[in-house]
């Protein structure tokens, strides 16, 4: 794969040395000059892309991509441009124009496990585009192939990327690092019965020949470039969205999201103007493994949504509202991830409370707070209990370790508790003039603590908040918000009665109809039942709820737990559909944690049949996080 020549000898620090920084300001990341990401090779500070285009083929049959990755470089006085490559092929390297392109010489440097390899590519001080001609192989993680038999239609194969965190580098030859912006171009040839999407401006209509043309002109972050390729139709929701899935799907799609283009405006009646144009999304297969993933223009979503009562559509606020907070403003490196997910918990919780009123919002709240408790709890227990603070040091491991509670909802709730101490209006205009100031920018976990002392702390004289301790202290700090439920109250209490050895179902004011709660409450319900429960109670309690048939997989997670804890066997079939079915991570995780741990020692002989038949079920990210839980 590595073509030799002298250049080999050079090591990354010579190469740094070699490169001048006297280029245009413009070019060049000065704002961002302190920033250093840890997840990336690439030389961005002397050399960045400014616009990639792509040229690929995706070819079902084997299983790849091929083609080329055209580079325009900014200005720079470098001989060396480095790129972040993982698990490619990289078949030749050329400089110049389409057309009057001549060959260079390039070396790959040694693998690290979870940041691939550093590709170095020899160029001259007026190089403007590198053309990286490529194909992707068996070990690419970005991609999900599927067969026919993987989908709801069964008829047609499909493919998806998923690129975030650093995955990307693992289709595209590129700087796989987040405080790099470029826009992107791309021509993908696809089988012509196939229909294929980009996170860009997408076409509505399958065309004959297979070919598609895609341009984003707003820069992002590698991490959000994104494909789709399957038996895809377009049902538009409103003036400026609508979702693709299979053409099976389309109806339910359409009941399920209706309130999209009110979501649309609520976000934007709070934070300003939606700068991406289109909102759609597009339905994944089951395999997908997380619920949504904010590709800019064209969220990623799990089928899992598709629950029919519209109760999951919290998610499609979550992934709307990283429009702004992640797309718009963009962390500038994994250790900063709080910045994405913390402002967009806390936005999505505000699109919610707008359309489903207070109550509702404050039901999603409660239970992520009972979540983070659990997760503080566990983490100050774990191999790293310095992972609880927002700001993080993830150097030298897989930057998806910062997915954790910590920056969803430590997050969250700091934007709350700030929220609280200035009052809503001004945490409002606050919030409104971050996204505007750094629109289209990314940002550190220090420029932020400058710019809310300047504009939000010292302008209303508060020099006594705790953000430091907030952010670089492990724990919750003490003046945290605390926000209760009634609602969920109510259902611990229920759920305490049965602990009790009460029939609630035979009590004479209590109406149990599913329709009647949100999913949250059921979640609160079975999280306050007893692991002492006999497994006649659980199946008395099916009997009236039906959990393990649920057409709710947030609820069927849940419950399953449950069931493995109090040795609840009838529940096992339903499971094991289940854990074949779906691959998101966060739906299947836990039950094979429970099994892992549960005290019936044939649980996890069980478990890693069940994972054996399932796996081929589930994309790379799953997979290897399973394979994690029951053998390491
Ligand atoms: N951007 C994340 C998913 C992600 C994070 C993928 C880090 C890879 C690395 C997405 O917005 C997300 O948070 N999804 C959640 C939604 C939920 C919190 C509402 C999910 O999939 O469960
Ligand atoms: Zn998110």
């Amino acid at each position: 794969m590595n073509k030799p020549n002298p250049f080999i000898s050079l090591c990354i620090s010579m190469l740094l040395f070699a490169c001048g920084t006297t280029s245009s300001p413009t070019d060049l990341l000065n704002d961002n000059a302190e920033i250093n990401d840890a997840h990336s090779y690439a030389n961005i500070k002397d050399i960045r892309t400014t616009h990639l285009h792509l040229e690929i083929e995706v070819d079902f049959e084997n299983k790849i991509i091929q083609g080329v990755a055209r580079h325009t470089m900014s200005k720079h006085e470098c001989d060396t441009a480095i790129f972040d490559i993982k698990a490619l092929d990289i078949k030749k390297i050329t400089l110049g124009k389409k057309g009057s392109e001549k060959e260079t010489d390039f070396d790959i440097g040694d693998e690290d496990q979870w940041l691939g390899r550093p590709l170095e590519v020899l160029i001259n001080s007026d190089t403007k585009y590198i053309n990286i001609y490529y194909q992707t192989t068996e070990k690419t993680e970005a991609i999900d192939w599927l067969a026919p038999s993987q989908t709801t239609g069964k008829e047609l194969p499909f493919m998806y990327t998923q690129g975030q965190a650093i995955l990307t580098r693992s289709w595209i030859p590129l700087q796989d690092s987040p405080a790099n912006r470029i826009t992107y171009s791309a021509e993908v040839n696809v089988p012509s019965e196939l229909f294929a999407i980009m996170s860009a401006d997408n076409p509505t209509e399958k065309n004959q020949e297979g070919i598609y043309r895609f341009e984003m002109k707003q820069k992002i972050p590698s991490y959000l470039i994104a494909l789709a390729v399957g038996d895809l139709k377009y049902t538009s929701l409103g003036e400026n969205c609508g979702i693709y899935s299979e053409p099976r799907l389309s109806a339910a799609c359409k009941y399920e999201f209706e309130d999209l283009p009110k979501m649309i405006s609520a976000a934007e009646n709070l934070y300003g103007d939606y700068r991406w144009d289109q909102f759609d999304m597009v339905i994944l297969p089951y395999s997908f493994p997380f619920g949504g993933m904010e590709n800019p223009r064209l969220t990623f979503a799990n089928p899992t949504l598709l629950a029919g009562d519209q109760s999951l559509v919290s998610v499609v606020a979550h992934e709307l509202a990283h429009s702004w907070s992640g797309n718009l403003v963009t962390n500038a490196t994994w250790d900063d991830f709080w910045l994405n997910e913390g402002f967009t918990v806390y936005f999505e919780n505000r699109i919610m409370e707008e359309l489903y009123g207070k109550e509702v919002a404050d039901i999603l709240a409660v239970i992520e707070s009972q979540e983070l408790a659990l997760t503080l709890e566990d983490m100050e227990n774990g191999e790293h209990p310095e992972d609880t603070r927002l700001k993080l040091e993830l150097d030298a491991r897989n930057p998806d370790e910062g997915l954790t509670d910590i920056a969803y909802v430590k997050g969250a709730f700091f934007l709350r508790t700030l929220e609280q101490r200035v009052g809503r209006k001004k945490f409002d205009a606050f919030l409104k003039e971050y996204f505007d100031h750094h629109a289209f920018e990314t940002i550190g976990t220090e420029d932020f603590v400058k710019y809310l002392q300047a504009e939000l702390l010292e302008p209303n004289n508060i020099s006594d908040f705790n953000v430091d301790e907030w952010i670089y202290q492990p724990g919750l700090p003490a003046n945290c918000v605390e926000i209760t439920s009634k609602r969920l109250t109510r259902m611990g209490e229920l759920a305490e009665d049965i602990n009790d050895g009460e029939n609630i179902f035979i009590g004479a004011n209590t109406s149990m109809s599913r329709g009647d709660y949100v999913t949250q409450e059921w979640l609160a319900f079975i999280r306050a039942l007893s692991t002492d429960l006999a497994p006649s109670d659980m199946a008395m309690i099916d009997d009236k709820l039906d959990f393990s048939r649920s057409a709710n997989a947030v609820i069927k997670s849940e419950w399953y737990q449950l069931a493995i804890k109090t040795g609840y066997k009838d529940a096992r079939p339903h499971m094991k559909k289940h854990l074949k079915l779906v691959g998101r991570r966060w739906l299947i995780g836990g039950i094979y944690q429970t099994l892992r741990d549960s005290k019936d020692k044939s649980d996890l002989p069980w478990a890693k049949s069940v994972f054996e038949e399932a796996k081929e079920n589930y994309h790379f990210v799953s997979k290897s996080s399973v394979q994690e839980i029951l053998y390491d």
